[in-house]
């Protein structure tokens, strides 16, 4: 029977703690898929299955759940009895995770991400209610045959290549950089009419489709962030050439690994970097570190011109550019 696959990996969705009145002492990624499925009765009308693939605090994210995630989708991808999949995880890194998805999926099925900005023992719990909703969106796209990443959080539908945390505690911690929500929800996760559902369908994102296979290289090439600020006189980008060309000669391959291979630079406004910074950065792509200029702005991203030193990435967050760097990287090497 068609059903949705909720995959768990933890987070304050999952997370407990013991007195309501203090609902930011918790410990996160406490409770299993299946009782926070429990939790919501109206889910009961919608088939469903469950599979924890981590159960972690977000800020702990490793390349290797992402593997275990990849795997547990290509699994999802292929068997014809789930129609759609939802993801219940952190809040802290959903950005970077949506990012990998989207880049990966071949947009054949919806996958939903959801998460909470409180427990599920604080009073005002928002996870049942955005588990709900994800559950309903991810059912109803898949009988609409649409397909691709997209995450749910307090009754907004943000794209997964857009989606990214803007508050740092607030309910309402999400946004999408500038771009509109593709559809806001009611109470009862009801899509909205005045979001235009019509639109909203057009608009859902289709992923990149690099395939699932993408990260099963045991270790991902090193990318690093490094924020252009005042002062900014790129200390941290020669120490890190300093510390890769000693991995580089030291013959053994676990430090091989760690080889410095990309850059993505926070820079300021849009898209510009400190002097002292950007004379590094030559200094490192000399040494073929690839170099991407991100913005530390809120909204708006660096739009790619023509004649750019370094490629602009887009509307990524920094964070999220730094997996797509990643991601690019991998190819490079088949
Ligand atoms: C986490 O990201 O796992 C903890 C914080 C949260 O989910 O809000």
């Amino acid at each position: 029977m068609a059903h949705v696959l909720i995959l768990g990996t933890g987070g304050t969705i999952a997370g407990t703690g013991t007195d309501p009145a203090r609902a930011w002492a918790y410990q996160a990624a406490q409770l299993g898929v299946a009782q926070l499925v429990a939790a919501v009765p109206e889910l009961a009308a919608i088939p469903l299955a469950t599979q924890q693939v981590a159960q972690i605090d977000s800020k702990d994210m490793t390349w290797s759940v992402w593997q275990a995630l990849a795997q547990a989708l290509d699994a999802a991808m292929q068997d014809a009895a789930v129609e759609a999949v939802v993801i219940t995880h952190g809040t802290d890194t959903l950005e970077e995770t949506a990012c990998l998805l989207h880049h990966l999926h071949d947009g054949r099925k919806p996958i939903v991400l959801t998460a909470a900005m409180r427990p599920a023992t604080a009073p005002d719990a928002d996870g049942p209610r955005n588990l709900r909703d994800a559950v309903r969106l991810a059912h109803t796209a898949a009988g609409l045959g649409l397909g691709g990443v997209v995450a749910v959080l307090q009754g907004r539908v943000w794209a997964g290549i857009h989606v990214r945390k803007a508050h740092s505690h607030a309910l309402d911690a999400f946004d999408a950089g500038g771009a509109a929500p593709l559809a806001v929800l009611d109470d009862a996760g009801e899509v909205l009419a005045s979001a235009g559902a019509a639109s909203w369908m057009a608009a859902w994102p289709r992923g990149e489709g690099m395939g699932w296979a993408r990260v099963s290289s045991p270790k991902p090439p090193r990318v690093e962030v490094v924020l252009s600020h005042a002062d900014a006189d790129g200390w941290w980008v020669d120490a890190a050439l300093r510390q890769s060309a000693d991995d580089a000669a030291a013959g053994d391959p676990q430090r091989h690994a760690q080889v410095l291979r990309g850059l993505v630079v926070a820079a300021t406004g849009h898209g510009t970097v400190n002097a002292g910074l950007e004379a590094a950065l030559q200094r490192a792509a000399a040494q073929g570190v690839v170099v991407w200029r991100s913005s530390r702005v809120a909204r708006g991203g660096v739009t790619p011109r023509e004649g750019d030193v370094w490629p602009a990435a887009g509307t990524l967050t920094p964070a999220q550019a730094r997996v797509a760097l990643q991601l690019r990287l991998l190819a490079a090497q088949v």
